[in-house]
């Protein structure tokens, strides 16, 4: 049994999220911690909102909430939805909480103590009018590198070059708009990431279970040369600044940078779910308490990489302590809403909230992890999700379970047969599920979603095949004893449908599991061969046909949600 440790990244405590945040790291992360679990492996899958920063703030400014108050409202939509989705995160934590403040803390004063900390002088776009620092996301102009006219303080979203906010061209403030706008001095801590060049490179080159996506991204920062950054920030809203414990004189007003306190937030919220629990953050996270055989796998979108491929590692290795870093790390590219992009800012797209008023959570799961953006941008229209989910899961699975069920219900009393001997039919789909559970498992493993989704539909298909082959309707009157095995055999097919479902369709597979009465601990990813998997049930073990699974997408739906949502990007 091995020991996983789970993590996704944090999203944004902005506002509810929408599909393409869900399908580039929460669910993903969730399908592969259920998967883990059912393997029988010991996994501890953390998420937690990312609070801080001038993301909270504006949104907070924008719905005229005080800061901290908007962000428990927010955290608490989130969750709910995260569990309406069936997330089943060990714990689900907030960055605001005080374990990453002190964490974040000993971190930074941890690596000054190394001396890679320096207190340095800062020339910063200050806003006259506003009478305030700009920081990053408050700052908007003309990019220096295209010209693109509405550049981001700090990354430019037209050629998405990292910017430095001092370096644009015209500035304005977002706050009022004002272009009265200087560049003045402050104080700030940076951290000397240049310092770590070298150990960060043997790190990376070390690194096995990187996809190449995350590597190609990793080598781009180290070859252009590591910058040292400032991790603080003149800011109100994020973890104060201390020295020795106290607040450090000079940075009263200033707050740790989010991006450098939200990674931390990873271990943090491993602090908030032992505190929770009693459970012992250490062993998951120290190497010398224990954490030195657990597996660390990280979910996230791809505009994260960097963020996880180098500055928080120059966190975890800076400190010189013997931190737990990434062992595998899954990056996804972008879900599109018809090849535009998904907006939180312009509301465009659908967002958790208004998918479960559509449908229940399966239907999106099932979607976003078989179709989603894995190694290239995947484009999300309402007629090929309805193709989709009218195909897989109402026509092959639902359809084989709902089939076999019912004429098991109906003609055997609801009890599984005895009789008959396995012949041409069952050989063949010994063979079919014997390749297939092993491919299905080696894809997860290989966090191939897409890959692993295909498969299991085939193994869904392979069920109605079979039912083809076997025909127990037929042979009901000719051949009681075949229609007892077909029916046997088909039961318990359906058993294994719904057991390798559960990662992706957890509420599904449970009403299957649960009409044909299968015990939850039989539920565990299905080992042995397939001829004892397919007479697994006991002789006259009762079962009954679950409630319709799925109902098909229609086409006046499709038609009323693209009214609603549109259709298009404009
Ligand atoms: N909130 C960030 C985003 O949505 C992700 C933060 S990941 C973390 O892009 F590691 F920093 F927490
Ligand atoms: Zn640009």
């Amino acid at each position: 049994m091995a020991r996983i440790l789970v993590t996704s990244a944090l999203p944004y405590i902005n506002g509810v999220k929408h599909l393409g945040n869900l399908a580039g790291s929460m669910l993903p992360a969730d399908v592969y911690a259920r998967f883990q679990r059912l393997r029988g492996h010991e996994v501890l899958a953390i998420c937690a909102t990312d609070e801080h920063g001038t993301p909270a703030e504006l949104a907070a400014a924008a719905a005229g909430q005080d800061v901290r108050a908007y962000c428990d409202e927010q955290h608490g939509i989130q969750k709910s939805l995260g569990e309406a989705f069936a997330l089943q995160w060990d714990w689900f934590g907030r960055t605001s909480r005080p374990q990453n403040a002190a964490l974040t803390q000993h971190f930074a004063e941890t690596l000054e103590a190394s001396g890679l900390i320096a207190e340095v002088t800062e020339r910063q776009v200050y806003s006259v009018d506003d009478a305030r620092f700009l920081p990053d996301r408050y700052v908007e102009g003309t990019c220096p590198n295209c010209g693109y006219e509405k550049a981001r303080g700090d990354q430019c979203d037209n050629c998405g070059k990292l910017l430095d906010p001092v370096d644009l061209i015209d500035p304005y403030s977002v706050i009022s708009g004002s272009r009265n706008i200087e560049v003045r001095d402050t104080r700030h801590l940076q951290l000397r990431q240049s310092l770590m060049a070298e150990k960060l490179r043997a790190w990376v080159d070390a690194a096995q279970g990187w996809p190449a996506l995350a590597r190609s991204i990793a080598y781009k920062w180290l070859d252009e040369g590591l910058r040292d950054r400032t991790i603080t920030r003149d800011l109100a809203w994020g973890v104060p600044v201390t020295k020795d414990g106290a607040p450090r004189p000079g940075f009263e007003n200033k707050v740790f940078y989010v991006w450098f306190d939200a990674p931390i937030g990873y271990i943090a919220a491993t602090r908030e779910w032992a505190d929770a629990t009693g459970g012992d953050w250490e062993r998951w996270w120290r190497t010398d308490k224990g954490a030195g055989d657990v597996s660390y796998v990280q979910f996230m979108g791809k505009d994260n990489v960097a963020f996880h491929t180098v500055s928080f590692p120059a966190t975890l290795l800076g400190s010189q302590e013997p931190w737990k870093t990434v062992d595998k790390l899954k990056a996804f590219n972008w879900l599109t809403w018809y090849g535009g992009k998904f907006s939180t800012s312009s509301k465009r797209g659908v967002f958790m909230d208004q998918a479960l008023e559509l449908l229940p959570a399966d239907y999106w799961r099932w979607y976003l992890t078989a179709y989603g953006p894995e190694g290239a941008d995947a484009q999300f229209t309402w007629e090929h999700f309805q193709g989709a989910i009218n195909t897989d899961l109402a026509n092959v699975l639902g359809n084989f379970v709902n089939r076999i069920t019912k004429f098991g219900a109906s003609r055997f009393d609801g009890k599984i047969p005895d009789g008959g001997e396995p012949g041409e039919h069952e050989a063949w789909l010994e063979a079919e599920l014997d390749a297939r559970l092993k491919t299905i498992a080696a894809h997860y493993d290989a966090m191939e979603f897409r890959k692993a989704g295909a498969e299991t539909r085939a193994l869904w298909a392979a069920g109605n095949e079979y039912l083809t082959r076997a025909e127990p309707w037929v042979k009901f009157k000719t051949d009681p004893q075949a229609a007892a095995l077909g029916v046997r055999t088909g039961i318990n097919l359906a058993v294994i449908a719904a057991i390798i479902a559960q990662p992706v369709i957890p509420q599904a597979a449970a009403a299957i599991l649960d009409a044909i009465g299968v015990p939850k601990a039989n539920r565990t990813w299905p080992s042995g061969s397939a001829k004892d998997l397919l007479d697994a049930l006991p002789r006259g073990h009762a079962f009954a046909a679950p409630p319709i699974l799925f109902a098909k997408i229609e086409d006046d739906a499709v038609a009323q949600w693209t009214e609603r949502f549109g259709g298009s990007v404009s």
